[in-house]
């Protein structure tokens, strides 16, 4: 897969070159691009905002920087005739687990990391006309600008792509893969610590018996942190449960 990525701060993306998606990297299993915005303002400031029209709080981003540094990103060598444009925005559709998996399947991605009080409206039109454009937001808080969620949804989407994580097996019971339900929790040696011991179920060696208790421990954690996500089988359990209490 390819990623594009603009920036006015590239330094944030050198997180990038560590752990699995470092390696990923370096073994040519994605390829990331960083782009300065400010290589495409050609003034003596490399200047990339400028104030509101109608006035207002804040800066806006000029859409030149943003016209020509795409326009070479979509054109360039090795571009894929149908990228996905990607631009963090806390006004966004939610990106969850399920967009990873689907963003995964992509060839190219450009993200388009906004700053200030975001990037002047007519660079969504522009290249929303002419192919695909998505608004995406990390959760319900705001940034100050798309860089470190596009850092999240990079990770999110890289480590499903094949070959980065090296045992496949991990990425399927972790929390949000499994039937929507939040991970077990896990224990490893030793058996004690200050006083704290692991479950004796998980020493048994009964596969089925383990299986069963980090099931039930999914359910509850789910039930306990995050009841909305329960589907909707499990929901009706719980209220029968607590009706009989
Ligand atoms: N930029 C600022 N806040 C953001 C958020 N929550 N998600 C994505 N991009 C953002």
């Amino acid at each position: 897969m390819r990623i594009d990525v603009v920036s006015i701060f590239p330094g944030y993306f050198d997180a990038l070159d560590l752990s699995l998606l470092g390696r990923a990297r370096q073994r040519g299993l994605i390829d990331v691009r960083v782009h300065d915005l400010r290589d495409a303002a050609h003034d003596r400031h490399r200047t990339v905002d400028d104030t509101p029209a109608g006035g207002g709080a804040g800066m806006v981003m000029k859409p030149e920087p943003w016209g020509e540094m795409l326009d070479g990103i979509l054109g360039s060598d090795g571009a894929d005739p149908d990228p996905l444009l990607i631009f963090p925005s806390p006004a966004g559709e939610v990106f969850t687990q399920r967009t990873a998996r689907s963003l995964a399947r992509e060839r190219h991605l450009v993200f388009g990391c906004g700053r200030y009080e975001g990037i002047d409206q007519r660079v969504f039109d522009e290249y929303s006309e002419r192919g695909r454009v998505r608004l995406l937001s990390i959760g319900d808080y705001v940034l100050n600008g798309g860089e470190v969620a596009a850092i999240a949804m990079i990770e999110a989407i890289g480590r499903l792509l094949p070959g980065v994580v090296g045992n496949p097996e991990s990425l399927v019971e972790e929390s949000h893969e499994e039937e929507g339900l939040l991970e077990y929790p896990s224990y490893t040696r030793p058996a004690e610590w200050r006083g704290r011991e692991v479950p004796p179920v998980l020493l048994s060696g009964d596969h089925a018996a383990v299986g069963a208790w980090r099931s039930e421990q999914r359910i509850e954690r789910t039930r306990r942190v995050r009841p909305e996500l329960l589907p909707r089988e499990l929901r009706g359990e719980a209220r029968g449960r607590h009706a009989a209490e």
